[in-house]
């Protein structure tokens, strides 16, 4: 679904991302974990295509096309679909609107697409203006229901939602990751890349594989829970002196 080779970013002309290279086959759910400010969020926008971010080597192939240059909405169009971490507010533009242009075309019932995360009374106020943290979460959510993607790129999706609110954001991400396929033994339709700090998502979401980014480049890969009760216990130098200790090999 997506493969990223040897990938190098730049932002503000300053080098960013590092030979980064990483697959996402399809119905996969795949994990990035990294210290703040190794480049996670800027790997995830890179992906979408924003445009601050400047590939200087490197490509990316998204369901076998390769999409380095291009436009972010034509990515988007393409079945990419992002929740930032930190999304704009969108004065004048109410979220009921920006909704049922995302699902155009899709015959979705934007009122009940809204129901389905306790979002209706939200609907007639502008995008995340005014929003709490949580909420927002669950506004970025609500527009990717109505978007319906193929690969999520998820950033700290548990981030500012309180526990019980977690519980129905989790649900809601799972079930979107299911493509709507309701048969346990099934693999799941949708492939997603899942950036989190404390793992919370992984409680509602099966994540196949788990990567660590340090200082812009991919450390290792590993088994997501293994990986975050080391990161847990011995924090992310011994992960950096691992990766020291193999390039010497
Ligand atoms: N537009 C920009 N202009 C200047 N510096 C930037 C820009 N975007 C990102 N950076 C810098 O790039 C580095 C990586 O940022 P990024 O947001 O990707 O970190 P992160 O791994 O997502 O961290 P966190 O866990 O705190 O969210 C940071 O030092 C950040 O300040
Ligand atoms: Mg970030």
């Amino acid at each position: 679904m997506l493969q990223i080779e040897d990938l190098c970013v730049e932002v503000a002309g300053r080098p960013l991302l590092k030979n980064v290279s990483l697959t996402v086959e399809k119905g996969e759910t795949n994990v990035l974990f990294g210290p703040n400010g190794a480049g996670k969020s800027a790997l995830l926008s890179t992906i979408m295509g924003f445009s601050n971010y400047k590939v200087t080597s490197g490509k990316i192939f998204f369901k076998g096309k390769d999409i380095t240059d291009m436009p972010i909405n034509e990515r988007a169009k393409l079945g990419m679909g992002i929740m930032t971490q930190r999304p704009p507010n969108i004065a004048g533009v109410r979220l009921r609107e920006l909704t049922a242009i995302v699902a155009e075309g899709k015959g979705l019932d934007v009122r009940e697409t809204a129901a389905g995360i306790d979002m209706e009374r939200f609907l007639d106020r502008d995008v995340n203006v005014g929003f709490s943290g949580g909420e927002i979460k669950r506004s970025e959510l609500l527009q990717l229901s109505a978007q319906q993607p193929d690969m999520f790129l998820l950033d700290e999706p548990e981030s500012g939602v309180d526990p019980v609110n977690m519980a129905q954001v989790g649900t809601m991400i799972a079930k979107l990751l299911d493509g709507g396929s309701s048969c346990p033994a099934c693999r799941r339709e949708k492939s997603a890349l899942i950036i989190t700090h404390t793992g919370e998502v992984l409680d509602y979401v099966e994540a196949d594989k788990a990567f660590i980014l340090c200082n812009g480049t991919i450390m290792c890969s590993g088994n997501p829970r293994k990986l975050l009760n080391e990161i847990k216990t011995q924090g992310y130098e011994e992960c950096i002196k691992c990766r020291l200790n193999l390039t010497k090999l």
